[in-house]
């Protein structure tokens, strides 16, 4: 169930000047709960000058590390990220929420495949957890990461990514692209967009033999990778991306608000939540709030992160009737297909709808 348990961080580590990883202690009555996926990220939850702050953060260790470890950089003006930088230290406690996220491809020791993934910034953190877990657990694959930073200064996890590098000198190439610094290769100067999403993919890969390509970091350097994929003949299905959070998409938010429809303006619609097992009803009106927000002052206790449509946190089955999602940057197809919605974007459209948080 997605409820926050209370954990002790075991360890504060700088990886640059500006990010911070933190382990946790995980009890053993809740080392099933906190078994990850690679690719994976915490929700984690605190009181910052009396706000209730919360913030998802990927997971960068690996499942054999015998840790739970993410990466939290500074972001200008965070909150949690500065208090992460600033003050967090070993002995502290954290609401942890248990790992979710599909970030990532099952994998199988009895295959030979390709893994690719094109990286910006802190977009490396679900990319260590994916590389390490995948070269363990799949013995003959291989890994190939683009990874760009504007300065070499600025590379997270830069140490690590050399000691891979070297025990798994065979499967993992790392190649580094770096938008302030010259280099006298071109390709390995400034940002991965379409054209250099193209030139890296002619010069080090070969697309048809790549089984999974992953994409993090700012939505435009996703929408570039992807869709230059696309165009480069790489089926849609082998393409993930995770996008991390950014002011564009509180902007985004605003302008892509779903419209009601005329005949539907006015309308009101009976939601039912439902919550480990309870039952609340209460009426929504079709261009109200979202089903989540109008819970939440009902009193619910419902898992939420960022209410931008972009973690997941706040999943849930629509068990009946119909809503419109705002915008929707984290539920595969599949999901949606099966009937999942982010309740942080969803208004009712039909005049009953249920909601199971129950639902996994
Ligand atoms: S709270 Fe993050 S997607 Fe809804």
């Amino acid at each position: 169930m997605r409820h926050f348990h209370s954990l002790k961080v075991s360890s504060v580590r700088q990886e640059t000047t500006d990010c911070v990883s933190i382990a946790f202690e995980v009890p053993a009555d809740l080392k099933s709960t906190f078994d990850f996926k690679q690719g994976q990220y915490l929700t984690l939850r605190k009181e910052i000058n009396g706000e209730d702050v919360r913030r998802s953060y990927s997971i960068c260790s690996g499942r054999q590390d015998g840790e739970l470890r993410v990466a939290i950089k500074q972001v200008e003006g965070g909150r949690f990220s500065t208090f992460a930088n600033a003050d967090l230290k070993a002995g502290d406690e954290l609401e942890v929420m248990p790992p979710m996220g599909n970030f990532f491809v099952e994998l199988d020791a009895t295959k030979k495949r390709n893994h690719v993934a094109f990286l910006a910034g802190s977009g490396i953190t679900p990319a260590m957890s994916l590389m390490k877990t995948t070269l363990n657990e799949e013995p003959e694959s291989t890994f190939t990461l683009f990874y760009s930073n504007r300065t070499s200064s600025e590379i997270i996890f830069k140490t690590e990514l050399e000691d891979l590098k070297d025990r798994f000198m065979n499967r993992l190439r790392v190649f580094h692209i770096l938008t302030r610094e010259p280099n006298d290769i071109p390709l390995f100067t400034g940002r991965i967009d379409a054209e250099k999403c193209h030139g890296l993919s002619k010069s080090f890969l070969d697309l048809p033999s790549c089984d999974a390509f992953f994409i993090c970091g700012p939505e435009p350097m996703i929408h570039a990778v992807k869709d230059q994929l696309k165009l480069d003949g790489v089926n849609e299905d082998k393409v993930h991306f995770e996008l991390f959070t950014s002011p564009l998409v509180g902007a985004l938010k605003e302008t892509v608000k779903k419209e009601v429809k005329e005949e539907d303006k006015g309308k009101a619609a009976a939601v039912e939540i439902v919550l480990d097992g309870n039952r609340m009803v209460f009426d929504l009106a079709y261009d109200g709030e979202n089903v989540l927000d109008a819970a939440l002052k009902k009193g619910a206790d419902l898992p939420f992160a960022c209410k931008g449509g972009v973690c997941c946190t706040c999943r849930a089955l629509l068990v009946e009737g119909e809503v419109d999602m705002d915008v929707n940057y984290s539920l595969e197809p599949d999901e949606v297909e099966r009937g999942f919605i982010l309740t942080c974007q969803a208004h009712p459209r039909t005049e009953k709808i249920v909601v199971d948080f129950d639902q996994q």
